[in-house]
């Protein structure tokens, strides 16, 4: 449904210089700063898949998305959603897909939100039988009935987010591109969201890339994720396997009563006679915090060499879930092989 070959963003910004003086040669340099907002990424998606396309901020999720959705043409490389180069063919294009962006609406402002979706009716050719089947769904699920009536600029983030949110989907979109699509909502609301996600999904094969910082969307949503960093694509894979290949440490959290009872620091490296680097020791408040690898460590054996040097009232421990392992990548302290 979606392939994507070396696709690359450049953004020009004239060259800066500091200071005064500076702001006066920017005016008249011809000089350019280039960025690759996205550079050389490539990816293919089928029919019917939910992917996670997550990255820090700035990374290039929603440059891609733009180019996806065919607002923004390519800088080098292309792609193809449903046998079409969005960017060139714009209305047919459009006619495939449905797009939510979280920070702005595609709604119009001064009319009321039903009309903005007899608009949508008209502009999409819905037949009528389908739109009110899709509308009555929605104004089920996401609770629409109540602001159905109120202009667009009067709604509070979340009423507008639920109605962007049925608005993209109302013409029964081959693919959705969601981009923050649950920014901003409660979280009754967001769990009607992402339930109406997967129904569609189930139902009408809908085709879906998510884009959010929030991970729980993305594990309740997705089985796959595709991660970019300052333009790249740096992970492409289940979650599953990021779980069983990064996700092989613990950790375990002694809580000590008195910050001043606890060691400032902590030598394990001995009693555990494993090398530096294999664990990880820390000292949040109230806490002595040790992360290490599943496999490498006997936990009885961390446990007893830490309450031997400090004194410890509850001990709990952990799997390194998703947000953990995420955190890594983004952070740079888990090498990704490209
Ligand atoms: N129109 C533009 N002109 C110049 N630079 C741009 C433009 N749009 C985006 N950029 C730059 O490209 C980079 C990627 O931006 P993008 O909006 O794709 O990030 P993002 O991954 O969506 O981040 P966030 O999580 O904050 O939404 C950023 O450094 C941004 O400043
Ligand atoms: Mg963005």
């Amino acid at each position: 449904m979606i392939d994507v070959n070396s696709l690359t963003k450049e953004f020009k910004s004239p060259k800066k210089y500091p200071g005064f003086g500076g702001a006066i040669r920017s005016l008249f340099s011809r000089k350019y700063d280039v960025k690759a907002a996205v550079d050389n990424v490539s990816f293919h998606i089928d029919k019917g898949e939910m992917v996670g396309y997550i990255g820090v901020n700035g990374a290039g999720k929603s440059t891609t998305i733009k180019m996806l959705s065919g607002i923004m043409a390519p800088t080098a490389g292309d792609c193809v959603v449903d046998g079409i180069i969005p960017y060139q063919r714009r209305k047919e294009n459009a006619s495939n897909i449905g797009v939510v962006f979280g920070q702005r609406t595609q709604l119009w402002w001064d009319l009321p939100v039903s009309e903005s979706f007899g608009i949508l009716q008209k502009i999409y050719e819905i037949p009528e039988q389908r739109y009110q089947e899709n509308l009555a769904y929605f104004k089920e699920i996401l609770g629409l009935e109540e602001f159905y009536m109120s202009p667009v600029r009067n709604l509070s983030l979340g009423q507008k987010m639920r109605a962007d949110f049925a608005a993209s989907f109302l013409h029964d979109p081959k693919v959705v591109y969601l981009d923050e699509p649950t920014i901003g909502l409660d979280i009754i609301v967001k769990e009607n969201i992402r339930k109406s996600i997967r129904d569609l999904n189930a139902l009408k094969k809908t085709t879906v890339i998510l884009t959010t910082h929030d991970l729980n969307d993305i594990e309740e949503i997705c089985k796959r994720i595709i991660v970019i960093d300052q333009g790249k694509r740096i992970y492409d894979g289940s979650i599953n396997e990021l779980k069983v290949k990064y996700g092989r440490r613990k950790e375990i959290r002694f809580i000590v009563g008195d910050d001043r009872e606890k060691p400032k620091t902590l030598d394990l490296d001995k009693p555990l006679k494993a090398p530096k680097g294999s664990f990880e020791v820390t000292f949040p408040e109230g806490e002595i915090l040790v992360r290490f690898e599943r496999d490498r460590f006997d936990i009885g054996a961390i446990i007893s060499a830490v309450l031997k040097r400090a004194s410890v009232r509850d001990i709990v421990i952990e799997e390194v879930g998703m947000e953990e392992i995420v955190r890594q990548i983004y952070a740079g302290s888990i090498a990704m092989d490209k």
